[in-house]
């Protein structure tokens, strides 16, 4: 069978977390019958949090002013909760969500696309801006804790992607140079940045988007990580 000749090579698989392995918008289903109005509400709340959880976490980054992800995530969760119920809701709904971060689903192909790397000899990691504690909680929930060699925090160098120190952090963590690195991201802005840094990136464009006009190209463009094993032949 033949892969990817782009793939070839690669030594580890390096995965971002949110939205790639784990579906940020369960947290929000998760608690959907706490919002008043969830049909008006719920959905709208989940992608204003996400947005501007990336965004906070952007513009920390250039201020120099870092927090961790559990604080940018809270952060953006309070400005998405009073943009759309015009307050924090009814009581119990902030921290049911918040605990909803730590129980997030895992897309359903990630166990098993997994479990075929590691048969097949690869190291797997994960890469992301999560802090160490969010990052374990909801890696163990999910199982995809037990199917990794490395789950690797921008804790360890104090800034958010797309920094290149945190993309420098993989490649030293899992001793082996960029260019053997397959890194995985549905963010499309985190797959050209790791791809500008010197990964293989395979972009996981999950909801079909348009490709960003940013320093980097990606290698592949999946549309699930059910189509990553092939890639290596
Ligand atoms: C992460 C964010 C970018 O897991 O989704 O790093």
């Amino acid at each position: 069978m033949s892969g990817n000749p782009s793939f070839e090579g690669i030594k580890a698989c390096v995965f971002d977390a949110y939205g790639t392995l784990f579906d940020v918008h369960s947290a929000v289903a998760q608690c959907r019958g706490l919002f008043p109005d969830p049909d008006s509400q719920a959905d709208k709340t989940s992608e204003i949090w996400r947005t501007r959880q990336l965004q906070y976490s952007w513009l920390r980054a250039l201020q120099n002013r870092h927090v961790d992800f559990w604080q940018v995530t809270g952060d953006a969760l309070d400005f998405a909760l009073e943009s759309v119920l015009g307050n924090q809701g009814p009581a119990g709904l902030r921290d049911a969500l918040m605990g909803s971060y730590l129980t997030l689903d895992a897309y359903p192909e990630v166990l098993p696309v997994l479990t075929t790397l590691r048969e097949r000899g690869m190291k797997t990691a994960i890469l992301s801006n999560g802090s160490p504690e969010m990052l374990e909680r909801v890696c163990e929930k999910s199982g995809v804790g037990a199917l990794m060699d490395a789950v690797l925090s921008v804790e360890e160098v104090g800034i958010f992607k797309p920094h290149p120190s945190v993309y420098q952090l993989a490649a030293d963590r899992l001793g082996v140079h960029a260019g053997e690195i397959a890194f995985q991201s549905s963010n499309a802005w985190d797959a050209t940045a790791a791809s500008a840094f010197g990964f293989k990136v395979a972009w996981v464009n999950r909801f079909s988007q348009a490709p960003e006009r940013l320093p980097g190209q990606p290698d592949a463009e999946l549309r699930t990580l059910d189509e990553l094993p092939p890639l290596f032949g």
